[in-house]
């Protein structure tokens, strides 16, 4: 069959051709379409981000007024879905739960739709995540309000008591919507990798993203926003040595990495971790917080950016180092932080999904390099 090429994690393999999402790691350079990510965090919503990935091109302002009426249009409570929820246990991971939910999208709704899918989806992702909340802490849930703008509504939904005349602080919903965009594409990562192979087969944009939401699940992609945090409090607890987690993390037999530090393809710096640094900055001195893990992530990352050890690795603090101390000065439990990643992610997730099948892209099946038994004769059970 041919000349196979070796590439374990595919750290060499241009899997397809996009026009999404432009990346340098040693000039630690993020593009969408062209414009920067520095420029996009600073200037745009979310949602115009989101038109920008789908589309290829900014929206004018009357197309992006008509993009937020679609997309509040379909920002509905699903009765069906939402008895299920109801029943799944809560013990259960809220990225277990979303990913089920997304996937069982498929029942409810025609996949032949498209435009109306994507939508729904935009739409679905921050009922689901406060339904979970609610949930989790045994409140009633506050119903959608389409006339506030994506977050908003997502704050809205997740942090009014019901019937409460609910005031959005704007630091707060200012501070969720850079997070998002900073989250909203990252070209062929682990979760985007899996949307376009699972839709390689033709399965449904459903079923794609759900299998993207369980691949972010994984800590060494978006689980390691609330590793991170988790690690932080750890040290805390420990009296706040950051140097013994540097050392347990250069340790190889100690199982135990950095959290938020490294990435696969940054090896200078990860453009947006600065962004988030900065912001997470301020954003606690607007809302007036004073997280002592903030110090101790300060205190870790100079630890680890002068020991020789990351310094020849080139492994720098990755976006979700300091996504979590934000995340929580916002209010949001550690369990949901990578559903929030989650949400910033998916406008990507269905541009990469929806440029796979217009370029109708073969289905996605890697080679391996056979290195088991050679050809041997059936042995019947008594001879074993
Ligand atoms: N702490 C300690 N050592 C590390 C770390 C870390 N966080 N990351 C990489 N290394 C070491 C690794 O042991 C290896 O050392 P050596 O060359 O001596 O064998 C070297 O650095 C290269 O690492 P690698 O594992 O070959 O790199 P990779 O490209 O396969 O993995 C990574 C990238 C992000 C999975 C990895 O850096 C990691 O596990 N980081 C911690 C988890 C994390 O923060 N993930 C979020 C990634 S960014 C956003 C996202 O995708 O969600």
């Amino acid at each position: 069959s041919g000349y196979v090429t070796y590439d374990p994690g595919y750290k060499n393999t241009g899997a397809t051709k996009s026009a999404i999402t432009f990346l340098d790691g040693e000039e630690g350079i993020l593009r969408h379409c062209g414009y920067s990510i520095e420029e996009l965090a600073d200037k745009a919503s979310f949602l115009e981000v989101a038109y920008l990935l789908l589309n290829g091109e900014l929206p004018t302002q009357s197309q992006l007024d008509a993009f937020e009426a679609d997309v509040k249009k379909y920002t509905v409570t699903n009765d069906v879905l939402l008895k299920i929820e109801q029943v799944i246990p809560s013990s259960t991971h809220p990225m277990s739960e979303l990913s089920a939910l997304v996937g069982l999208m498929e029942g409810q709704y025609n996949p032949a739709e498209t435009k109306e899918n994507i939508l729904r989806l935009i739409a679905a992702l921050p009922i689901f995540a406060a339904w979970n909340y609610k949930k989790s802490i045994g409140e009633a849930l506050v119903a959608p309000d389409q006339s506030l703008d994506y977050c908003s509504n997502f704050l809205k939904m997740m942090f009014a008591k019901p019937g409460e005349d609910y005031k959005v602080d704007p630091i707060v919903s200012k501070a969720l919507n850079k997070l998002l965009i900073l989250h909203a594409d990252h070209e062929q990562n682990c979760s985007t990798s899996t949307v376009r192979l699972i839709g390689s087969s033709h399965a449904s944009l459903f079923s794609s993203i759900s299998g993207g939401i369980q691949a972010l699940f994984g800590p060494l992609h978006g689980g390691a926003n609330q590793a991170v945090i988790e690690m932080l409090e750890e040290i805390k607890q420990a009296g706040g040595d950051t140097s013994k987690f540097v050392a347990m993390a250069k340790d190889k037999t100690s199982g135990f990495r950095l959290m938020g530090f490294g990435h696969r393809v940054y090896k200078n710096f990860d453009p947006r971790a600065r962004i988030i640094k900065v912001a997470a900055d301020d954003v606690l001195t607007a809302l007036g917080v004073q997280d002592p893990v903030l110090t101790i992530a300060q205190e870790l990352e100079a630890a680890a950016l002068s020991d020789e050890y990351f310094v020849a690795r080139k492994l720098y603090p990755n976006v979700d180092f300091y996504s979590g101390i934000i995340y929580r000065a916002l209010g949001i439990p550690t369990d949901m932080f990578t559903i929030l990643f989650a949400i910033g992610r998916l406008p990507g997730w269905i541009s990469q999904h929806q440029e796979m099948m217009t370029n109708k892209e073969p289905i996605g099946r890697p080679r391996q390099i056979y290195v088991g038994s050679p050809a041997r004769a059936f042995v019947d059970m008594a001879n074993r």
